[in-house]
């Protein structure tokens, strides 16, 4: 996909950088800009198209900069605002697009809107930027209703005159209040502001969750609408968004996690969302019937609104992928998290070579998440490292997200300063500069692949047309005559008729496709 093509967003190869965990500039051990720039030639040689980068802005990191001091300057641990600008810039030299995270939902407790809003009085304008109420009980003790945090415990904290503030996610988060019109033209300036910068795209944080009913009423099972997931006041805000990145060519990425496929395509119509992460996808297990439902879903739910499914393997909340395939539980579930889950790193790492070929060949845009490309394991975390809110908000008993948020193994030699997070003793094996030189390693692989994604026909946004197939098979062809196969059963396959072989992810057995492998094919 060509740099200069105005669908450019339909058939990405976009990367996750996990700022704070790609590269070291510095020497501080947390990542900042000055390392992404000079690792821009790695990005360039992996062949990606764009780049998301997880928020840079200033933050105190209570949830791993997704709590925003400030959405117009970099946080200074990650850099400046003028090497923000050089780095879109080079990066799009290299043919490289930025999209930058934006968080509508909640700000930091330190952003100056909420520091007023904690000074003002009750009832008294700044409060009326957030959703701050009176408890129940006698005395206003108890929280204004039952609502729940994402990170577990409740959704509310008392503030020291007695009034109560929202956070759907951390204390350290407030929830901004939707109705207020401040709040919806503060963003569409921040979203300006980036786009002014040059910016091609925007992924929106937790973009299902912003709009509240105004009465705050306890959460019913079942209740219809939710009181704060997937509200119908949402569309007139994207709608309104959209108009704004029209002005530029901008797209947007929409966070989005619905069950309900019809709810989901909602937000893809025309004039609101380009795209939303394809979370279904990440979540479905390593079973060739469950992917091809999932897949068939993903598709039927984008034909009618017209927009390009995407595909996530992983990202900087989930289980690494090569962990998640090589347990018993292949699936992700946030529930079921646990320390010390046994785990066949060989066994997932075969798979997660396959599952990359199958989702570079589906239609649409895929994303690749800083490390998938080195094979990176999910990091057990010693508990007196831990800093991500998840973990403390359980209680203790879920290890968080820090294990897929480790700093990346650039090469076999200590860092300069110990990185933030404790890297696994054995990690020089998976360093980058080993892996180049490795015509085996992962990152070869990912290369191999991404170049064939890039160069040859019939990848990205098209059809998609399945072939006949064993059991525990997948096979569909795409255009050019391109074909995908991958083995999930229990047995070694024929591969279906080709003219040649573009890639496999593993060696072939007397021609055959042995189990956890895929192919890429020319019929
Ligand atoms: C989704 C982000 O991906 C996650 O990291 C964050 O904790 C929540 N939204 C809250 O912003």
């Amino acid at each position: 996909m060509s740099a200069s093509e105005p669908d450019w967003w339909r058939s990405a190869a976009i990367y996750q950088v996990y700022v704070r965990s790609f590269a070291d500039g510095d020497g501080d051990g947390t990542g900042d800009l000055s390392g992404v720039r000079t690792r821009l030639p790695y990005l360039a040689e992996l062949g990606v198209d764009a780049l998301w980068f997880t928020p840079w802005y200033v933050s105190p990191l209570a949830d791993g900069g997704y709590d925003v001091a400030d959405y117009r300057a970099i946080d200074p641990a990650f850099g400046t605002l003028s090497e923000a600008e050089k780095l879109i810039a080079e990066a799009r030299q290299l043919g490289i697009r930025t999209i930058v995270d934006i968080v509508p939902n909640h700000v930091s407790d330190q952003h100056v809107w909420f520091r007023a809003a904690l000074a003002a009085r009750p009832g008294g304008p700044e409060r009326a930027l957030f959703h701050f109420r009176r408890g129940r009980g006698t005395d206003g003790e108890r929280p204004p209703n039952d609502w729940e945090s994402e990170f577990g415990g409740p959704a509310w904290t008392r503030v020291p005159d007695g009034e109560w503030y929202l956070h759907l996610f951390a204390p350290e988060q407030p929830d901004l209040n939707w109705a207020h019109p401040a709040v919806r033209r503060e963003h569409e300036e921040i979203l300006r502001f980036w786009f002014e910068r040059g910016v091609a795209g925007v992924r929106i944080d937790s973009a299902a969750l912003l709009a509240k009913d105004a009465y705050l009423p306890d959460f019913a099972p079942g209740r219809d609408p939710h009181p704060y997931v997937d509200r119908d006041e949402l569309h007139d805000i994207y709608r309104s968004w959209r108009a704004v990145a029209d002005e530029y060519d901008g797209i947007f990425v929409g966070e989005v996690w619905l069950p309900d496929s019809e709810r989901f395509a909602r937000y893809l119509r025309p004039d609101e969302l380009h795209t939303a992460f394809n979370l279904s996808f990440l979540a479905c297990p390593w079973d060739a019937e469950r992917l091809r439902r999932t897949i068939d879903e993903t598709l039927a739910e984008h034909a009618p609104v017209g927009a390009p499914a995407t595909w996530v393997l992983c990202n900087h909340d989930v289980t690494r992928t090569v962990t998640r395939y090589g347990r018993e539980d292949t699936g992700f579930d946030f529930a079921t998290k646990a320390f010390g889950t046994p785990t066949d790193l060989g066994l997932g790492t075969r798979r997660a070579r396959a599952a990359a070929l199958l989702s570079l060949a589906l239609p649409g845009s895929v994303y690749v998440y800083q490390g998938e490309e080195l094979g990176l394991p999910e990091a057990e975390i010693p508990r007196d490292r831990i800093q991500d809110p998840m973990h403390f908000r359980s209680g203790g008993t879920d290890p968080g997200r820090d294990g897929c948020r480790v700093p990346l193994p650039w090469t076999g030699a200590p860092p300069a300063a110990e990185p933030w997070l404790p890297p696994p003793a054995d990690w020089d094996a998976y360093a980058a500069d080993r892996q180049a030189a490795d015509p085996d390693s992962m990152l070869t692989f990912y290369r191999r692949a991404l170049r064939l994604r890039r160069t040859e026909p019939g990848f990205g946004d098209g059809p998609l047309t399945w072939l006949p197939h064993p059991s525990g098979v997948l096979a569909f062809a795409r255009q050019d005559g391109l074909v995908c196969v991958v083995n999930l059963g229990a047995d070694q396959v024929a591969l279906p008729a080709h003219d040649s072989v573009l890639l496999t992810s593993g060696p072939l057995e007397g021609g055959g496709l042995p189990r956890d492998t895929a192919a890429w094919l020319r019929a």
